[in-house]
């Protein structure tokens, strides 16, 4: 990995991004090292793409998505030069490869999905290296349409706001998650552009912090007045009337509304409900699933204990204590107001109305079952 300080603070956030030709690399920001430092990667195989992908080094739905497609165009660089079996076969592997580093968020198969057409579209009629190229030109056209869809999911969310509310989310779902502008923060971020002003409290988001450390510092850049929480706090926050609405991002949405997202977002959409606040799902259609009829059927990632035992290189929990460390939750249907995408507002949030704002996935079936790892599976009981 070779390292690119900057010092400089940033107003719009440029999470990852491709330099260079076919033959350049995927530069990326280091989510870890935030917000203390902001330090780009740049990753030139396949190995550092799922390295940083299965680190959080990269994550949120759809930026994980964006950077396994340019992860693609790394991992076959070394294989231009084959004769076309040679450089299919490369292909799969670093499809397959990339395909394991997380299995919730389902932006990562269909963006691979989405590459593996491109070049079997293109197979007898180009060479490995115009095939190459190809794969070029689909991994940054997923990164454009990530950044129209989310400024569109931005304008239709904001007009779900008034202004001096209080909102609230969960875990980010801003820039750093996507192509530069967010899902659940465009939606703030849209409403303070057209003037309205919010106060936001941002969970922390135990046990990696992506509240505290990332969401609180990109509005913080934006100058979007912003309180911090502790995850328990929300309970406390709403009942005390301080929170209107509540945002959040998703990592799968199943044919039927059921939403997978960072663990703890049940958990909030379960005190929205008790205190009679609208609780509102934002994602691009990248992030539904439709291949799948409910959150039963989500793979549930399940993550290293020390995260919660050593948290930031510091241990806070005894010697062989037992952990248990899922990363994501499943919100059922019922518990959410409407989903916010970039086609419309989905209400209520049901299979039909699913069906017909989404239509068919933009990239046909997503995965077959057997690439994923699925440790655990989500849903409603
Ligand atoms: O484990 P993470 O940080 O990748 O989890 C991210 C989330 O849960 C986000 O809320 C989700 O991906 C939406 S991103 C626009």
């Amino acid at each position: 990995m070779t390292e690119v300080p900057r010092s400089q603070s940033l107003k719009h956030v440029d999470t990852l991004g491709w330099e260079g030709d076919v033959h350049g690399c995927l530069r990326l920001i280091d989510q870890t090292r935030l917000p203390s430092e902001l330090i780009r990667i740049d990753c030139r195989d396949a190995e550092t793409v799922w390295e940083a992908i299965k680190m959080l080094r990269v994550r949120g739905a759809p930026a994980i998505g964006i950077a396994a497609a340019y992860g693609v165009c790394v991992g076959v660089q070394n294989a231009v030069e084959s004769d076309e079996a040679g450089f299919f076969a490369r292909m799969e592997e670093v499809c397959d490869y990339l395909a394991t580093s997380r299995p919730t968020a389902v932006n990562l198969f269909w963006a691979l999905e989405r590459m593996r057409n491109v070049a079997l579209a293109e197979r007898g009629r180009k060479s490995p290296r115009g095939i190459a190229e190809a794969l070029l030109a689909e991994a940054r056209q997923i990164h454009e349409e990530d950044r129209r869809m989310c400024r569109e999911i931005g304008r239709h969310g904001a007009a779900l706001l008034e202004d001096g509310q209080g909102v609230l989310t969960h875990c980010n779902a801003g820039g750093l998650a996507t192509a530069d502008y967010g899902t659940a923060l465009a939606v703030f971020f849209a409403a303070a552009e057209s003037g309205k002003t919010l106060h936001v409290y941002a969970d922390e988001t135990r046990p990696l912090l992506q509240g505290a450390r990332l969401t609180a510092w990109e509005l913080q850049q934006r100058g979007i007045d912003v309180t911090l929480i502790c995850d328990s706090m929300a309970a406390q926050v709403m009942r005390e009337g301080r929170v209107q609405t509540v945002v959040t991002g998703a990592d799968r949405i199943a044919a039927n509304g059921d939403t997978a997202n960072k663990i703890g977002t049940y958990s909030v959409a379960l005190l929205a409900a008790a205190h009679d606040i609208p609780f509102y799902v934002a994602a691009p259609t990248s992030t539904f699933d439709l291949a799948i009829a409910t959150g039963h059927e989500i793979p549930i990632e399940e993550r290293d204990p020390r995260e919660i035992t050593h948290g930031f290189g510091r241990q806070t929990a005894p010697e062989g204590i037992k952990v248990y460390n899922p990363a994501f939750d499943v919100t059922p249907a019922r518990l959410i107001t409407a989903i916010i995408c970039e086609k419309g507002i989905i209400k209520p949030v049901d299979r039909e109305q699913i069906a017909a704002v989404v239509g068919a996935s933009p990239a046909g079936k997503h995965q077959p079952g057997e690439r994923q790892e699925q440790r655990q599976h989500g849903g409603d009981k």
